[in-house]
């Protein structure tokens, strides 16, 4: 029989506020996401404005995008942004060391960025070059970005066709800087970030939100440095000059760095470690919300988990260096349980940004080079039936029995697993049966409201290796789920093998 979940909701119970930001992206100039993706040039034949591929727009709005990062990543390191303003004929190439060795002709650059973030309704995340760049390249591109009357900068951007400055709330100071963003140590960096910070001034009433590029994965010891720098917040408590927030990047890879195991074949052992590694977020963002609360009880520094997801070996055929990778219903679920994890950390993380929005990684749309036929994912899905809980306050789920769990080598992976939120008099529950072949039911008790109207909505298919292309574009789509019975408080869901399942409940 099928096993059967109990737990409780406290609708009336407040927690932390949800930040619509951990449903933010990443862009960067790497293989086809900007060139290709976002950006096809104004002579298309694909619908654009300014060269900005419209369908690609009108996706992303419907997801209620927040924020947009950009340009990278490693890219970010070696990107000077001088070279991409002005009239495109006359802007300098470079070499995209990082991503392929190809020419990067520098046409995308910030006025198509902050134009593209115009037409997504999203607000922009810039990271800024401290790997190759200088403090005064930093300092001048928020001055050109966000200065009005007048300045150097802001003659220049006046000059380029931008009267008015732009908003822009978020600032990276550089990228993965004990890697490809300048091999530092921790110390060294921490040092540099505080730098670097302290120069990226807030223009006018343009208030900047720096990030500092935090830890690999578990390295809980680059965390502590970085919040060391920050001094003792713990008593007297003012707002730092040199950063508000510091990173973490952790990708799902079950395989290795060389052979990570490739996005539609793979059996069910795979799927299981694949889900393990991603379910392991909840002990990362444990880990490093410990360290900081060392430092920084009143929780006023952010964590934002800037790159996180799926990495899979490319496509067979396609550039190595330009990370191509089709994305299945196990990518949706690798989804839809880091975001019950980012709910459960809504105290502390306050940003995430999945890596990466179009052709690269584990994209929300893929565009075939030859047609241009869009596709959207699997996990496309997830962030459009999750959207809801953007903004909204997390509610507590207490469990009245155990969750059905297997063992995966030397690790338990806990098969059903869910979150809920409340806004509008509307309590939104996610719920993911992540088990390969049995059904589960879940039984709420939604205690403290009166229980309205309930639509629910399902994502699954045949098989976890399920996936959309150009000649099926629907293979993984959303539909209304009936399996859904409501007594009195009580709402049962019932949830088909590797499946995720919405519920909006009205409540009054
Ligand atoms: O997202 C791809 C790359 O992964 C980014 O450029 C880098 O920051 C990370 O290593």
């Amino acid at each position: 029989s099928d096993a059967v979940v109990s737990a409780v909701l406290n609708v009336d119970v407040k927690g932390p506020v949800i930040s619509r930001h951990v449903y933010g992206h990443f862009a960067e100039h790497l293989g086809r996401c900007i060139y290709g993706g976002f950006y096809v040039g104004e002579d298309s034949d694909i619908p654009n404005a300014g060269g900005i591929r419209l369908d690609v727009v009108e996706a992303l709005r419907a997801l209620n995008i927040p924020n947009l990062r950009w340009p990278g990543g490693c890219f970010a390191d070696e990107y000077h942004w001088m070279d991409g303003i002005g009239p495109k004929e006359q802007r300098p190439s470079m070499v995209n060391t990082h991503w392929g060795n190809v020419e990067e002709n520098n046409h995308f650059g910030t006025h198509e960025f902050m134009a593209l973030c115009e037409l997504l309704g999203a607000d922009p995340y810039i990271s800024g070059n401290v790997g190759s760049g200088t403090v005064k390249e930093m300092s001048d591109w928020v001055e050109y970005l966000t200065r009005e009357g007048d300045s150097p900068m802001v003659r220049l951007r006046k000059a380029n066709g931008r009267q008015e400055p732009w908003r822009v709330p978020f600032w990276g100071l550089g990228n993965e800087a004990w890697g490809c963003g300048g091999n530092m140590t921790a110390q060294q960096y921490a040092a540099e970030a505080r730098r670097y910070g302290t120069y990226c001034r807030d223009h006018g009433d343009n208030r900047l939100y720096r990030i500092a590029a935090g830890a690999n994965s578990d390295d809980y010891s680059w965390t502590e440095a970085l919040m060391k720098q920050l001094g003792d917040l713990g008593c007297a408590y003012r707002p730092q000059p040199f950063y508000q927030a510091l990173s973490l990047h952790y990708y799902t890879i079950p395989g290795t760095w060389q052979d990570k195991g490739a996005a539609t074949v793979f059996d069910t052992d795979e799927y299981y470690r694949t889900l393990v590694k991603a379910a392991h977020t909840d002990e990362l963002l444990t880990g490093h919300s410990n360290v900081m609360d060392c430092y920084d009880p009143g929780k006023s520094v952010g964590l934002v988990m800037d790159e996180w997801g799926t990495w899979w070996n490319v496509e067979p055929g396609t550039n190595p260096g330009f990370l191509y990778q089709q994305n299945t219903l196990r990518d949706a679920l690798v989804a839809s349980l880091h975001f019950d994890i980012f709910h459960r950390h809504a105290d502390r993380l306050v940003m995430a940004n999945i890596a990466q929005t179009v052709n690269v990684l584990q994209a929300m749309i893929l565009t075939d080079p030859d047609s241009g036929a869009l596709v959207l994912t699997p996990t496309y899905h997830v962030f459009e039936m999750n959207k809801g809980h953007q903004d909204a306050t997390a509610l507590r789920v207490d469990l009245l029995s155990d969750v059905p769990a297997r063992e995966v080598g030397p690790d338990t992976l806990k098969t059903v697993s869910l979150s809920a939120s409340r806004k509008d008099g509307k309590v939104l529950v996610s719920l993911s049966n992540l088990d390969a072949d049995g059904a589960a039911d879940v039984e709420l008790d939604l205690r403290g409201g009166i229980v309205g109207e309930v639509v629910s909505r399902i994502l699954t298919a045949g098989a976890p290796q399920t996936h959309n292309t150009p000649d099926a574009p629907a293979a993984v789509a959303p539909r209304s789920h009936e399996q859904v019975t409501v007594t009195g408080t009580r709402v049962r869901v019932h949830l088909p093998a590797h499946s995720f399942v919405t519920v909006q409940v009205d409540v009054a």
